[in-house]
């Protein structure tokens, strides 16, 4: 059985996370890592297995433990990765490339992919990932990265900030409606797209430091080395993704992508969630899931039912919305 999530852990304070216990090693063969610097430094020191895999309630913990992430937060998102890209009867899910260590495959469409999966969590308008569409969506890519450090010279004197972070999450899609035919913006991508970009001033600033910026140095610590800077301390309180609704007002910007397969097509789609409509990104979450998963039966029916539950439990605090409950596989 899945067991539940975690609940908060007791201390929920700073403290050292790049700690004796937790040393930061390369990567062996066979190791996973993906589009999320978080998930990727949290595993290069141990906080989850170095290998990559890990089952949700294991992933929640060490988000908690490692980042002091709000555990409703943390539940939200653990839970829509797993759903999407991991293997619900094994309760494995990788945060990179798909991987025997999660087991033997779901049937068709799901995938079991992992993170790195296109479309389903994985999208377009990364900082310092690629769009799929140029080849590569997971890796760390040293050009956008400069631009990243451009835009913290231009608008935060060399720091990472809330200006700098409005400013290039709007550059950033810019960039991908006019290159890339298929940029997709909307539902699960509109909401970690705008999170995604609020998450390093939030998580990858030290604990003891009141300013909210980030510098450089640590900045590719984090992202290219997946490693904690020296002597790092988690944030101060439990966190989750303040700051995007000052990201948002700088450059509002609609859910949407380009169309019929053209560069500078971009459509609003109006029947995406947006940070008005939570409850439709709840119900887009459970659609995606019943396109993998049309018919299970079994264990797997059984595990998705408790899944779909403990995303459902977060939703109140995790988006602040009151939805009704969705049964596609109806209740145990
Ligand atoms: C990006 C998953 C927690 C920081 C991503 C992406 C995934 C992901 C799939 C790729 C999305 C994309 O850009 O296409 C998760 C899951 C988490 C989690 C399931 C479970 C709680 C965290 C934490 C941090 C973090 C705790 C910070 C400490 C980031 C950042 C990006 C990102 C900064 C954007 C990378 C970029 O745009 O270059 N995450 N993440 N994530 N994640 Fe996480």
């Amino acid at each position: 059985d899945p067991p539940p999530p975690p609940g908060p852990p007791q201390f929920t304070g700073t403290k050292l996370v790049h700690d004796g216990d937790h040393p930061w090693q390369p990567l062996r063969n066979g190791d996973e890592r993906g589009p999320c610097p978080g998930m990727n430094t949290l595993a290069s020191h141990g906080y989850i297995s170095r290998d990559g895999v890990a089952s949700p309630s294991q992933m929640v913990t060490a988000v908690q433990e490692g980042f002091n992430m709000e555990n409703q937060f943390a539940i939200f998102v653990t839970y829509v990765a797993h759903l999407m890209n991991g293997n619900l009867v094994t309760d494995l899910l990788s945060i990179g490339g798909k991987t025997p260590r999660t087991g033997p495959d779901p049937p068709a469409p799901a995938h079991a992919g992992g993170f790195n999966v296109h479309g389903t969590f994985e999208g377009d308008g990364g900082m310092t990932r690629a769009d799929e569409f140029f080849g590569d969506n997971h890796s760390f890519n040293e050009t956008l990265f400069q631009k990243f450090v451009d835009f913290s010279n231009q608008y935060g004197d060399g720091y990472y900030n809330l200006t700098v972070a409005g400013e290039l999450r709007f550059q950033r899609l810019q960039d991908s409606i006019a290159t890339n035919p298929q940029f997709s913006f909307k539902n699960v991508r509109y909401f970690t797209g705008y999170g995604e970009s609020a998450f390093p001033i939030n998580f990858f600033v030290d604990g003891r430091n009141t300013d909210r910026r980030l510098d450089m140095v640590s900045a590719r610590s984090f992202f290219q080395d997946m490693r904690f800077p020296p002597d790092f301390h988690r944030p101060p309180k439990p966190t989750s993704n303040e700051g995007i609704a000052e990201i948002f007002s700088m450059h509002p910007f609609l859910p949407g992508g380009n169309v019929d397969g053209k560069v500078n097509n971009f459509m609003v789609d109006p029947t995406s969630a947006d940070f008005t409509k939570p409850c439709v990104l709840y119900a887009d979450i459970v659609n995606t899931v019943q396109g993998l998963y049309p018919n299970p039966t079994g264990v797997l029916r059984r595990n998705l039912i408790k899944n779909l539950g403990f995303l459902y439990s977060s939703l109140p605090t995790a988006l602040g919305a009151q939805c009704d409950q969705l049964f596609p596989y109806g209740q145990l």
